[in-house]
């Protein structure tokens, strides 16, 4: 175990689309030096965190937290349901707000694409506040995306070549579209398939659309996304749309998963529609990592949470 070198620096942690190949390597060895048991010394002063979600979450809200703990921060409740979002406020003002009070850091889920592009670049800001985007409606998802790669990283040390299915609701994912970002930087072949609706010309300069059971023979990860209901138009597609055609067309049944290479893996960002994305029987299956994918989320968190703090230099 290995403390590392050198560190990242990032005053605010809302995409992947900047980080470079050095930054995510860092970012990999240092959440590995946590899982194994490394410790942060402790910060030269408390820092304080709030957890700002605009959107429904079990898995990113409750690592973010566990994450914080591990290092020692002091983390404030914050319910959007019952701030003064509800009498109108501002996204920027409720920051505005914590920043005076003394916040440090704010880990954000907002169903708007690039919420935080106009709070980071308010004219005359006096905001003093470190943010983290733990989701943007369809934009981005950093830290799964992190989690993901750790989880690819951890079963086959590199990613240079590694055949990558993403399948599924394509068009409303964040999880895709920082994945696909990220691991083509690294090297990756990437694959996509699912409803080819859901296909859009975007995803064509990242990878090349294949017919699932074309792909499932030769790939080394199968990355499902969950289809997202709330994000859907009311299209007749959608209106008609039936768990048992998509899962027989699109999900990972028992006989797909029986003809997957024996040393490829099953990834999942959850929450799992399961008997759609998946066979129910498929989760905890032997090739599937959605549980690891979970527990590696708290320890990638801990070291976005650490570059932020080391960013803006008030860890010490
Ligand atoms: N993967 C993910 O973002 O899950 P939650 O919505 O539960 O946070």
């Amino acid at each position: 175990m290995t403390q590392l070198m050198s560190q990242i620096l990032l005053p605010h942690f809302v995409t992947v689309e900047d980080l470079n190949s050095k930054q995510v390597y860092n970012l990999l060895e240092r959440a590995a030096y946590f899982k194994n048991g490394g410790r942060k010394e402790n910060f030269k002063r408390q820092i304080n965190v709030a957890n700002l979600f605009f959107e429904n979450s079990t898995r990113t809200k409750l690592s973010f937290t566990m994450a914080e703990k591990k290092l020692g921060l002091n983390v404030f409740p914050f319910a959007a349901e019952t701030s003064s979002v509800q009498k109108g406020e501002s996204l920027y003002d409720t920051l505005l707000t914590m920043s005076a009070i003394g916040i440090d850091l704010a880990v954000i889920r907002h169903p708007q694409n690039n919420y935080y592009q106009h709070i980071l670049e308010q004219p005359g800001s006096k905001l003093n506040i470190g943010l983290l985007n733990a989701g943007d409606g369809s934009g981005q998802h950093p830290s799964q995306c992190l989690l993901d790669l750790m989880t690819i990283h951890e079963e086959f040390g590199h990613f240079n070549k590694l055949k990558i299915a993403i399948v599924g609701d394509l068009k409303n994912s964040r999880v895709a579209r920082s994945n696909m970002q990220l691991l083509k930087k690294l090297g990756a072949d990437i694959y996509f398939s699912g409803p080819s609706e859901w296909f859009t010309s975007e995803f064509n300069e990242y990878g090349q659309y294949l017919p699932l059971d074309e792909l499932i023979p030769k790939i080394d990860v199968l990355m499902l996304l969950r289809v997202q209901h709330e994000r859907h138009e009311e299209t007749e597609a959608e209106k008609n749309f039936s768990e048992i055609k998509y899962h027989q067309q699109f999900g990972l049944t028992v006989a797909r998963y029986q003809k997957m290479k024996s040393s490829a893996i099953v990834m999942h960002p959850g929450p799992i529609n399961r008997g759609v994305e998946m066979a129910s029987e498929l989760v905890e299956a032997p090739r599937s990592r959605f549980v690891r994918q979970m527990t590696n989320g708290v320890y990638m968190r801990m070291a976005m949470l650490e570059a932020v703090i080391n960013g803006r230099h008030i860890g010490g």
